[in-house]
């Protein structure tokens, strides 16, 4: 008998807030993450706005890209923000030791990028060098960013063109303190943070540099250090990617099978627990939830695309990659207590890319149509729901077919689902008690085949599409998701 599906959902209840930031975006000096993806100068031939691509900055307003994280990653903690200001001809070259060895020259630096935040209407996030910089350095960014002052920094910044502070409110301090960032121990880093921070002036939000997936005795240390001073600590990141097999073969973005589709999905989902946990041990030192937890880097890591710089991470995105982010996403929503902003790596040509960029070409990727679709979520309310799931078993092994999460804002219920089952559509009866919604509508983001995908010079194999809703009747609901898709259902 073929199991049933059942979600109820109930939106009188609705009340934690689902902070937009949790569709927010990480660019990283890496590969064509910035320059080529986002930057291409004033004197180029692909059309631009002061140097951004304007097909770039018009598809990430579309989507309404909330956050941005920058500079790294692993290059933050190599940057010396001072490079990157002040005329371009005078701006030192240097190497990208982590990405390839390239020569970096320094032409996008603080300037150009806050000045592309307030242009696609982003929040920015930096994250200081606590690896191999000084806490003199991280105080005068702060200062020269975000100080009315009349004061050293700020003078230098209206010499470099710009009178007014940007709004700054995220500040990351150090990138993966365990590894590329410092090769640290949690208590030395935690010691470091407290420093750090203590002389962030006028830095609102200061983020420490959190676990690497279950490393829990980072999270248990750091949280018991920072928390005796707790206005130094609003949030601890937590990084982790889904790596379909491991870290010397991670598997291909494309020309892949049900093996490597499950893997993909049984990883993803991890992410739930990954968050429990760490939430746990937060609980115990912040039970009022005031420091977020900031999944600061996730998504789908595959091995880079055949015959490009190993360095630059470049990799295809499929139905597997919407799906992937359409469960994360479900995710960080049902956990917005706690989560407050999540970043997708990366936002251009690297990794699990919204959008690719071959010269004057730009590919908008399943992925960027499921952040489309999912932008109903931003600063709504969350509902709660209880959904009861049939299992995809695959070779003897099974996860939930069904994940899904809901919101509402402005009296409009929205219900994101996907279909982890590559093969099988599954019916879906949705009870929503206690609202009389009236009328239905629906999107999906959807391919011939779980290995479709957009690529330059061809007509779009994945989009967002409308989706045939019925209208609920008595407070119900029938609801089909064919396999591997990504479903939004709205009701009035
Ligand atoms: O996103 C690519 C890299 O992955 C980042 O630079 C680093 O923080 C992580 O290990």
């Amino acid at each position: 008998m073929a199991q049933e599906n059942r979600l109820t959902v109930y939106p009188d209840e609705a009340k934690t807030k689902i902070n937009k930031e949790i569709y927010g975006q990480f660019a990283e000096h890496l590969g064509h993450g910035i320059y080529g993806g986002i930057y291409v100068g004033e004197n180029s031939d692909i059309p631009n706005i002061d140097g951004y691509r304007t097909d770039v900055v018009n598809a990430l307003k579309a989507m309404k890209v909330s956050v941005i994280r920058w500079p790294g990653g692993c290059f933050a903690d190599t940057y010396h923000w001072k490079d990157g200001i002040g005329p371009k001809d005078k701006r030192p070259s240097i190497v990208n030791v982590n990405w390839g060895g390239v020569t970096e020259d320094n032409s996008f630096g603080t300037n150009e990028f806050l000045d592309f935040c307030e242009l696609v209407g982003a929040e920015p996030y930096i994250s200081v060098n606590v690896g191999s910089g000084t806490v003199e350095e991280a105080s005068q960014w702060v200062e020269y960013t975000t100080s009315n002052n009349d004061s050293p920094m700020t003078r230098l910044r209206k010499k470099n063109g710009r009178q007014d502070p940007w709004l700054v409110k995220y500040w990351g301090v150090g990138n993966e303190s365990w590894g590329c960032g410092g090769n640290m121990t949690p208590d030395y880093y935690a010691d470091l943070f407290n420093r750090f921070s203590t002389y962030m002036w006028g830095a609102q939000y200061k983020i420490a540099s959190g676990p690497n997936s279950n490393d829990y005795n980072w999270t248990e240390t750091v949280m018991k250090k920072a928390m005796r001073h707790p206005n130094l600590i609003q949030g601890l990141s937590l990084h982790y990617y889904t790596i379909a097999h491991n870290w010397s073969n991670k598997g291909d973005a494309t020309g892949f099978n049900e093996d490597d589709w499950f893997a993909s999905m049984k990883k993803t989902l991890y992410m739930d627990e990954l968050i429990r946990r760490h939430s746990a041990i937060m609980d115990r030192y912040d039970p009022q939830k005031r420091v977020g937890l900031i999944v600061d880097e996730w998504g789908n890591w595959f091995n880079v695309e055949p015959g490009t710089n190993p360095g630059f991470l470049f990799q295809q995105n499929t139905m597997r990659d919407a799906v992937v982010a359409g469960v994360n996403l479900n995710i960080f929503n049902e956990h917005a207590d706690r989560v407050k902003m999540a970043n997708i790596a990366q936002m251009i040509n690297v990794l699990q890319a919204v959008i690719l960029t071959k010269d004057k070409q730009m590919v908008l990727t399943p992925t960027y149509y499921v952040y489309k679709m999912y932008s109903v979520h931003q600063d709504a309310r969350l509902v709660p729901m209880n959904l009861k799931s049939a299992s995809y078993t695959y070779k003897g092994d099974s996860i939930p077919a069904i994940s899904s999460s809901a919101s509402v804002k402005d009296g409009v219920l929205s219900i994101t689902l996907c279909n982890l089952d590559p093969e099988k559509a599954e019916s879906l009866e949705c009870d929503i008690p206690g609202v009389n919604y009236k009328e239905a509508s629906g999107k999906i983001v959807d391919g011939q085949s779980m290995e479709s995908y957009n690529d330059f010079g061809k007509k779009p194999e994945v989009t967002m599409k409308d989706f045939a809703v019925a209208k609920p009747k008595n407070g119900k609901l029938n609801i089909t998701l064919p396999a591997h898709s990504v479903v939004l259902v709205q009701l009035k």
